[in-house]
């Protein structure tokens, strides 16, 4: 099999429809003709591939191959965001008196789909800290089905031991499903690490251009179709623009993490040699391929005022979201995890004063020196 990068680039096509354009077209269309009734029929014996947008349509079942291809999982599914991801996901494994337990440094919307909506189906939950395994396993009932972890946590990157969690769960016959946005396929593939669903917020890395709101399904054979069906049912299907868009963008997933990983190294040592900076989260080394295109730091309030320190960031936008090409900062604890109780963000670490930055691809020099700029614009001191 050809290497990572190769594979980002090349992306099987679709026997079905291929007729040597270089790119896929956009299908854009909600629903194919049959030309006989035999050939309606052969819809449902997997003869005819296409019959209706919302079952399956070229540029989505592109979306779904190619990052399935690429993070070495069997399947693939694409959806409308990164949340109907996660929850055909979870429905594929859970039924109302089932529990799951997953970590307790969730992105805001998952605690939300877990806590809110999860339970009204009659789905138990608990939440608690992965970095201990045995706290996971004590957290286990009879009636748990799976685990639920993130890769690289959002806001505070924990990157996760997924291998060790997926033989945990092997052990006590549970499923394991990992959100890996924040790593995106390019620093972590957990179908690889034991894994059974991964889930991608494709409106982020993938997509890699803030031009799509889209979410993918990859690993098992057998529970991606069941999360497909599910997403057919309840209508998680992406639209075929919006997944043209997102593979579009995924071709140049390996040279957008490598310049961003790396300007986001150096921006993380900068920022750790301020005085100003109380705090900078930036993980080690993962899988020797690089750390993460995100830096999470706490301002010291000390030194610097919060508020001036966000006016102050020139070209540097806020924006509540994160893994575009540029770079741009957000605040945690009144976005991304505004939904978490105060007592959970507290025990955390996730304060007033976290700061997510997202880094992009500009010049290295440029996005330290934007951050040197709103310090010293933000100094109490000045
Ligand atoms: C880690 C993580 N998972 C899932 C999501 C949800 O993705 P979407 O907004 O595409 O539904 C987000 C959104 O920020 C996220 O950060």
């Amino acid at each position: 099999m050809v290497e990572f990068n190769t594979r980002v680039v090349h992306i099987s096509k679709d026997d079905q429809i291929d007729n040597g354009s270089k790119t896929t077209p956009i299908y854009q269309t909600s629903a194919f003709q049959s030309k006989s009734l035999e050939e309606l029929e052969s819809f449902y014996t997997g003869d005819k591939r296409y019959l209706y947008s919302r079952i399956d349509n070229p540029n989505t079942n592109e979306l779904g191959r190619a990052v399935a291809e690429i993070e070495g999982a069997k399947a693939g599914v694409a959806t409308s965001s990164g949340m109907s991801a996660i929850l055909i996901a979870f429905l594929a494994v859970l039924k109302p008196g089932d529990h799951l337990v997953a970590c307790w440094d969730l992105y805001g919307g998952t605690y939300q789909l877990i806590t809110e909506e999860l339970s009204d189906f009659g789905i138990q939950s608990t939440l608690v800290d992965f970095s201990n395994l045995n706290e996971v396993e004590k957290a286990t009932q009879p009636n748990t089905k799976l685990l639920f972890s993130e890769s690289i946590t959002n806001p505070l990157l924990r990157v996760e031991n997924i291998a060790g969690l997926a033989a945990l769960a092997k052990a006590h016959q549970l499923v394991t499903i990992i959100d890996n946005t924040f790593a995106s396929p390019y620093l972590r593939q957990p179908f690889l690490q034991g894994a059974d669903l991964v889930v991608h917020s494709a409106t982020k890395y993938i997509g890699g251009h803030s031009d799509v709101t889209a979410g993918v399904v990859v690993g098992r054979a057998d529970l991606v179709e069941k999360a497909k069906t599910k997403g057919v049912h309840l209508g998680t299907t992406l639209s075929p623009f919006e997944a043209w868009l997102a593979s579009r963008g995924l071709k140049t997933l390996s040279v957008r993490m490598e310049r961003q990983v790396s300007n986001a190294a150096s921006l993380a040592a900068y920022l750790k040699t301020r005085q100003e900076i109380k705090h900078v989260y930036y993980p080690e080394l993962i899988n020797g391929k690089g750390q993460s295109a995100i830096v999470t730091i706490e301002l010291n309030d000390q030194f610097v005022d919060l508020s001036l320190f966000f006016k102050s960031l020139s070209w540097v936008k806020i924006i509540a979201s994160l893994a575009g090409v540029e770079t741009t900062v957000s605040h945690s604890t009144t976005t991304s995890h505004r939904a978490l109780p105060k007592e959970l963000c507290d025990k955390l670490g996730i304060n007033q004063n976290v700061i997510r930055i997202s880094v992009g691809i500009e010049d290295e020099k440029d996005i330290i020196q934007a951050f040197e700029e709103a310090i010293l614009k933000a100094s109490k001191k000045a």
